[in-house]
């Protein structure tokens, strides 16, 4: 069983990514059960970098020898190796801290027999130097676990025989970005389910959940490691994170309706999440992977959750009773701090040097898609919008809804007369079309009035280009062949006067800043 179950994975030949882990096929099980996969970086704080790997033994301690000449890895740095019930791997986190800002490191883990890889550290706030980001939400496994050129009952989007998929297109442009952001849905592990009923998964049944599972998500990581291994990859929580049903998954076959009690300890509250990655929250205040924050050159950068933790009595939709039903958190201390956390963190950004404010957060409340709780986040745009607007926040990044719309910049669903030339509201893009199992969503007909381009037939990633303190580009890139389908960019006077002319709930008036 188990061989077949192997056998299986490694046939999936036609999407296969060749990992920098030279020979590792994806998703499979080394000989070597010490050999570092699955390397991850992540900004921790202006002067850290956290480098994580997975391995299929426990590590007693986590080691990473760096430096800042290849042939000299003078320092090094220990962490610790973690793992939850049905993980097959240990995941290894180490910080390295104390380093030289905007300055490439090369580094190695234990264990490793390839030459060193590098990183560059964060921008220091105030450098005002051009730079890109790259952005996904939604992006799930690719291949014979996830989205391929054969699908089962699943995708509307198939891939096509000689399309590039989105991790492909990331790995292939990775020299242009400093950093790839994740809103959120990462690999969809939770598609065992919905994989196994439609019968995708040769050789193995719904008994081999908890492997196919932990597969799904050692395929992602596997995947992406030789873009992850050199760029950071900053993440955010999903639904698709916090449990194992997908939100309830019926078998028609059998009128069978499964829901989160199919699901074993590991599988549920965002465990594999929390596991796996090591955001700033710490470094920022704010809490682990859930929220938190980062400067870079001249962005600040939010990281919100829209699934749990959205305070003032409202009901995260991941939370128990949850229109998800996923029983996920809440992960504050008490249950205003994430909006706490929010407001504390725009009051303190210092906007003389990091002019521009990008949030994210995984959930839209403008799009053009189905009215419903589980797909538009109301209680998130209750929580945030008002905060948004207050502190003057740029761009809001989402997903969720998987396919590619340009919003207006807009705020409590009044278009921004001033359109992207200054506008005194946010600009939202919803850019959910990196691709899972499912495909694509088809968006609602006609679209919403403050829609300005939209597409829901190709697969692609969010290109965000910081011109100078006044001007940005947001490109959508489609990944099976690099085309930038949608090109948009936003003036900001940023000039930080006092008085300026906004819009609250209350009409247009004139208001102080906050700064000032
Ligand atoms: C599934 O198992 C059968 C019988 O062992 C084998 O012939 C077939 O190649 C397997 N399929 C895959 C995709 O591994
Ligand atoms: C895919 O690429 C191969 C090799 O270049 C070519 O023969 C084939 O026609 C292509 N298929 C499609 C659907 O474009
Ligand atoms: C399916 O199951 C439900 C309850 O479990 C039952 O009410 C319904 O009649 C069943 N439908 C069929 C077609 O068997
Ligand atoms: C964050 O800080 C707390 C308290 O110092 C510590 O217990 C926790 O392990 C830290 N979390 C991470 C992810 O480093
Ligand atoms: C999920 O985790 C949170 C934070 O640790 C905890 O407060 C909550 O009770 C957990 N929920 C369940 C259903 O275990
Ligand atoms: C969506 O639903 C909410 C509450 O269910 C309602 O207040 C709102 O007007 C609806 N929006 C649209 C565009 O139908
Ligand atoms: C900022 O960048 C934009 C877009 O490239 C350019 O048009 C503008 O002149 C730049 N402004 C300054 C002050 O350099
Ligand atoms: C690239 O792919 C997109 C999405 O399928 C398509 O619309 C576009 O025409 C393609 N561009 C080129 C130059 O082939
Ligand atoms: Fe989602």
């Amino acid at each position: 069983m188990k061989l077949a179950f192997l056998a299986g994975l490694a046939s999936a030949t036609l999407l296969t990514l060749v990992s920098a882990q030279a020979g590792h096929v994806p998703g499979s099980v080394p000989d070597n059960k010490y050999e570092p996969l699955q390397h991850r970086l992540a900004y921790a704080g202006p002067t850290g970098m956290t480098v994580s790997w997975n391995t299929f033994a426990k590590l007693e301690k986590p080691s990473v020898r760096y430096g800042t000449d290849p042939k000299g890895l003078t320092s090094i740095a220990y962490g610790s190796s973690t793992t939850y019930p049905t993980s097959r791997t240990y995941n290894n986190h180490v910080r390295l801290s104390g380093l030289h800002p905007n300055t490439k490191y090369y580094y190695l883990v234990a264990n490793s027999v390839e030459s060193a890889y590098s990183f560059t550290t964060p921008r220091e706030a105030g450098d005002h130097t051009p730079f890109s980001t790259a952005v996904v939400v939604d992006l799930g496994t690719m291949g014979a676990m996830g989205l391929s050129t054969h699908v089962g009952n699943g995708a509307d989007n198939p891939l096509g025989p000689n399309d590039t998929n989105t991790i492909q297109s990331l790995i292939q442009h990775q020299s242009e970005f400093d950093l790839i952001l994740h809103a959120g849905d990462i690999a969809y592990a939770d598609y065992w389910l919905k994989e196994e009923i439609q019968g995708y998964l040769p050789n193995t049944t719904i008994q081999d959940g908890a492997k196919v599972y932990e597969t799904i998500l050692e395929s992602f990581f596997d995947e992406l490691q030789p873009v992850t291994a050199f760029k950071p990859y900053m993440v955010g929580p999903g639904n698709h994170e916090a449990n194992c049903d997908n939100g309830g998954t019926t078998d028609h076959r059998y009128n069978v309706s499964y829901d989160v009690s199919i699901c074993l300890p590991g599988q549920t509250n965002f465990t594999g999440y929390i596991n796996h990655w090591r955001m700033p929250g710490n470094e920022s205040g704010g809490r682990d992977n859930f929220w938190y924050s980062f400067d870079h050159g001249m962005v600040h950068y939010i990281q919100l959750s829209t699934e749990t933790d959205l305070g003032n009595g409202l009901l995260g939709p991941d939370e128990p009773n949850g229109p998800e039903a996923e029983n996920g958190g809440p992960f504050g201390r008490y249950p205003n701090e994430q909006v706490d956390w929010l407001k504390k963190d725009l009051e303190s950004v210092d906007r003389q040097k990091t002019p521009w404010v990008v949030v994210a957060g995984h959930r839209p409340w403008y799009v053009s898609a189905s009215n419903d709780s589980s797909t538009i986040c109301l209680g998130c745009q209750q929580a945030f919008e008002p905060l948004f607007h207050q502190f003057s926040v740029d761009l809001v990044l989402s997903g969720h809804v998987h396919a590619y719309e340009r919003i207006a910049p807009i705020f409590n669903y009044v278009i921004d007369p001033a359109g992207l030339d200054n506008p005194s509201s946010a600009w939202y893009i919803t850019n959910g079309a990196a691709g899972h199992y499912d495909g694509l969503d088809p968006l609602d007909s006609p679209r919403q009035p403050y829609s300005v381009f939209s597409t829901d037939a190709a697969y692609g990633w969010s290109r965000l280009i910081f011109h100078n303190t006044t001007h940005m580009t947001h490109e959508f890139v489609a990944s099976r062949n690099g085309s930038v389908l949608d090109r948009a960019t936003l003036h900001k006077a940023h000039d930080f006067g006092c008085e300026i002319q906004g819009r609250g709930y209350g009409g247009w008036g004139k208001a102080k800043r906050w700064w000032c």
